[in-house]
């Protein structure tokens, strides 16, 4: 019989998402990703550089001493080619926006990748929103054409509503994603009506 996966039986959507800060002690050994270089972006300090650099911040789940999943979050600039607020009389074409810059799970903490995106879009409407005026996720979604079938994470971010920044980019494509953005503004909305209450 195959050994049980140090993740069986978790229940992700109720683990703490933790904040990376200096003094978490969290090595990333045996932690095992679709992508390997998502492994090696923890393990190898880039993760780490990004922080110190003040250019992104990460949080992450924990199941005992073993890393499950971690995401970045930096700031963004969406920009389409329709101006998409005009019902709302305004006119831009591009937005301030938080940006999901790494996002990856342990292969066999399934559920994981859904616990941190919710988590992060929850906070963004309800920590980050109110204080510097940001309505809009973006991802640049890998899609990586040289697997087969090509690799392609949009379908993963379609499930929580985010679109296509450019609905008509064909396939292939020069750079190797897609970006897509989510509307905060109904969450928002909700949010600060349950906050007056
Ligand atoms: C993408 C990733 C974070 C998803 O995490 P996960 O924990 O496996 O995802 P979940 O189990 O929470 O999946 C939620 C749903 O999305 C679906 N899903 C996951 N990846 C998908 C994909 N690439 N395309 C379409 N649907 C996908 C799941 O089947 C599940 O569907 P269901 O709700 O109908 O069952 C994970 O596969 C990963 O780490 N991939 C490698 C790194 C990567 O691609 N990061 C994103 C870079 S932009």
């Amino acid at each position: 019989m195959p050994p049980s996966s140090k993740f069986a039986g978790v229940d992700f959507s109720e683990l703490p998402v933790e904040h990376l800060t200096p003094d978490t002690t969290i090595s990333g050994q045996g932690f095992r990703c679709l992508r390997g270089e998502f492994v090696t972006y923890w393990r190898q300090g880039r993760i780490q550089r990004e922080i110190d650099a003040r250019i992104s911040q990460c949080w992450f789940l924990r199941c005992e001493d073993s890393l499950a999943g971690y995401i970045t979050l930096l700031a963004d600039k969406l920009e389409v080619d329709e101006p998409i607020l005009l019902d709302e009389g305004v006119q831009y074409q591009s937005f301030p926006a938080i940006k999901i810059g790494l996002l990856a799970v342990d292969r066999r903490a399934k559920g994981a990748g859904s616990r941190l995106v919710e988590w992060a879009v929850e906070y963004v409407a309800a920590e980050v929103s109110p204080t510097v005026g940001v309505r809009f996720m973006t991802v640049d979604a890998l899609y990586d054409q040289d697997t087969t079938p090509p690799y392609d994470a949009s379908g993963f971010y379609e499930k929580f509503g985010f679109q296509f920044a450019d609905p008509n980019e064909s396939l292939p494509l020069s750079v190797p994603y897609r970006t897509m953005y989510l509307d905060l503004k109904p969450l928002i909305d909700m949010l600060s009506v349950e906050y007056s209450d």
